[in-house]
């Protein structure tokens, strides 16, 4: 069984004026324990409101999703969603470990231990010496590392990430990909990806599931097949890599059909 399912899920938003959006339509996925698995499609195809949906946090108009078997119908205990804006997702009045440690005061851990595992998570992502900073004395790359921690912490059993790279410099982004991968491979948390960078989901990813331009449909459902640990330069200029990009830039380039 699938921890994930996605089910022919639809979500059309009414406007003011009575008029509605079609963002995504009868898009249905299925996510493996474990599994890392990358959406992706061009801007403004409905990625965000489809983690929304998963996340409980807006309702489908129809379609279901099921974590674990059970169906979703608000915000479940057991996922956390890591935004596209990250500086709207930390909590400008808490420090660096203030941010992480909720993490783990919403898992009803507040012991020494915590301290200790938020302080352990820190230094992984390479921010120790920061713990008593602010998040606005942070660059982006930085504060982004520490949404990261943060979801960690909780130890959700679905990880969902939206964008998450998508507004820091091109090295910090390899930099993190690469150490999201590492965490993912230590903790086996199962995520779900979203990324309108073809490389970057070929990177990451055990599969891929490709989406249409507005309103949104699976295209196509892509397995990738290359060998882990992946490196940035040699993963990268693997002849796989590069036939995958070809097909899946192929398929979102001609997906007005
Ligand atoms: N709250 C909302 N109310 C009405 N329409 C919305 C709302 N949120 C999104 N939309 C519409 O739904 C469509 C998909 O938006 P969404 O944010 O899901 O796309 P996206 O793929 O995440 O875009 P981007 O790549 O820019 O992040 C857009 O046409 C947008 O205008
Ligand atoms: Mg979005």
């Amino acid at each position: 069984m699938s921890l994930l399912e996605v089910e022919r899920l639809t979500k059309s938003y009414r406007q003011m004026g009575g008029e509605s959006t079609l963002a995504i339509q009868e898009v249905s996925l299925e996510v493996a324990e474990a599994e890392f698995v990358s959406l992706v499609g061009p801007s403004g195809c409905g990625k965000t409101t489809l983690l929304m949906c998963i996340a409980g946090l807006i309702s489908a108009s129809s379609g279901r999703i099921l974590i674990k078997g059970l169906e979703v119908n608000g915000p479940p205990a057991n996922l956390v969603l890591i935004f596209q804006e990250y500086n709207k997702s930390l909590f400008a009045w808490r420090s660096v470990l203030g941010n992480v440690l909720f993490g783990l005061e919403a898992k009803g851990r507040v012991s020494r231990d915590a301290e200790e595992k938020a302080r352990h998570l820190i230094s992984l992502l390479g921010l120790k010496g920061f713990e008593r900073h602010y998040p606005w004395e942070l660059s982006g790359g930085m504060q982004q590392r520490v949404a990261i921690a943060r979801a960690l912490a909780y130890e959700p059993e679905v990880l969902l990430m939206d964008e998450p790279f998508g507004s820091v410099d091109a090295l910090t982004r390899l930099e993190l990909e690469d150490i999201l991968l590492k965490l993912w491979g230590e903790l086996r948390t199962t995520i779900l990806f979203i990324t309108h960078d073809i490389e970057e989901a070929i990177y990451l990813s055990d599969k891929i599931c490709v989406l249409s331009r507005r309103p949104s449909r699976v295209i196509e459902r892509i397995d990738v097949d290359l060998t882990r640990p992946r490196n940035q330069l040699a993963t990268r200029s693997e002849g796989k890599f590069l036939q995958l990009r070809n097909e899946i830039y192929k398929q979102i380039s001609g997906s007005d059909r």
